[in-house]
């Protein structure tokens, strides 16, 4: 599995998979009311790299969960995923006309449809978890996976870090703050992506802890990288706008701790990750390897 070309197919794979499934969850765009409907199709399926679904799914190929109990949990974590991109790019948050390489929903349709559209995928993300029959865990177990997805994404996660950010502009935040920011805007959604596929299947706590601390560094190991990418990396290949954190003043780790060091950070927490899991053997190779991708991708 250390074949990069061996790789590169299963990445491919669980692309294929996610957006198939995800094609079956979201309604046929010609449903009523159709713009509402089609903003959610254009948000969700325009693209993107699928790391949350990809990370569901080779938490589970770790745990030897079958693919179709994933299917459901690696749906949700892409569909609130895009919800929050539809908000962030908002004129009221970042303010940013593309999003992977088209224009952001509130351009492509009006304001109210890209909140709208937000609503929506946040519910439905829910509605998966609670309704799809090939999650075969336990109604309590389901319940777990409802619970840990509402917590990762409300006010003392997801949502908290993003008003963190819009009250951090234009203030030098401290390291602690920075991190704090980081971890619950973007680290909650990626911490309990893990969360979610450990909740699909029996795991012993040793796992579970372990896997948790993969999912808690590479989820701040992400963000360093999408602001290091903010500054290095142009806008083509992004396909959402270069510069923006420093147009609106952000604070981000090259910004506070000079692109050296923030390289050196996002490293450090890729050894950390990998070394949390060097108790699962081989079947974590696929994990290992995303953690490298995670501070290495382009985009
Ligand atoms: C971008 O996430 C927003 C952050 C949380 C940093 P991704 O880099 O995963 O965006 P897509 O899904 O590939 O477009
Ligand atoms: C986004 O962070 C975090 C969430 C969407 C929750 P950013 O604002 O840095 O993401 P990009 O750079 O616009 O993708
Ligand atoms: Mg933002
Ligand atoms: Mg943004
Ligand atoms: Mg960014």
């Amino acid at each position: 599995m250390t074949d990069p070309h061996a790789l590169s197919q299963l990445i491919e794979q669980y692309q294929k998979r996610v957006e198939d499934k995800l094609e079956h969850w979201l309604p046929p765009a010609p449903t009523l009311p159709t713009e509402l409907h089609q903003a959610m199709r254009y948000s969700v399926l325009n693209g993107g790299k699928r790391v949350r679904a990809i990370l569901v799914y080779m938490v589970g190929e770790a745990l030897d969960i079958p693919l179709e109990a994933l299917d459901g949990p690696a749906c949700a974590v892409e569909i609130i995923h895009a919800y929050s991109l539809i908000h962030d790019d908002l004129p009221a948050m970042d303010d940013d006309d593309l999003r992977r390489g088209k224009p952001t929903c509130h351009r492509q349709f009006d304001e109210a449809t890209a909140i709208l559209a937000g609503d929506a995928l946040h519910s439905l993300a829910f509605y998966i978890l609670a309704h799809d029959p090939a999650i075969q865990s336990s109604d309590h177990k389901r319940l777990k996976m409802v619970e840990c997805l509402a917590h990762a994404i409300g006010s003392r996660g997801m949502a908290g870090g993003q008003a963190i950010d819009l009250a951090s502009e234009g203030k030098a935040l401290t390291l602690a703050e920075l991190e704090n920011m980081h971890i619950h805007k973007t680290g909650a959604l990626i911490r309990a992506s893990v969360e979610l596929a450990v909740l699909s299947d029996n795991c012993p706590v040793s796992l579970q802890k372990a896997l948790d601390k993969y999912a808690k560094c590479i989820g701040l190991a992400f963000q360093i990288r999408d602001d290091i990418l903010d500054v290095e990396a142009d806008t083509d290949t992004l396909g959402k706008p270069q510069g923006a954190d420093i147009a609106r003043n952000k604070s981000t780790y090259p910004s506070l701790l000079g692109m050296n060091e923030a390289k050196r950070w996002a490293r450090e927490l890729h050894e950390d990750a990998v070394q949390a899991i060097d108790i699962i053997d081989k079947k974590a190779d696929p994990l290992r390897w995303l953690s490298s991708y995670i501070i290495e991708r382009s985009n």
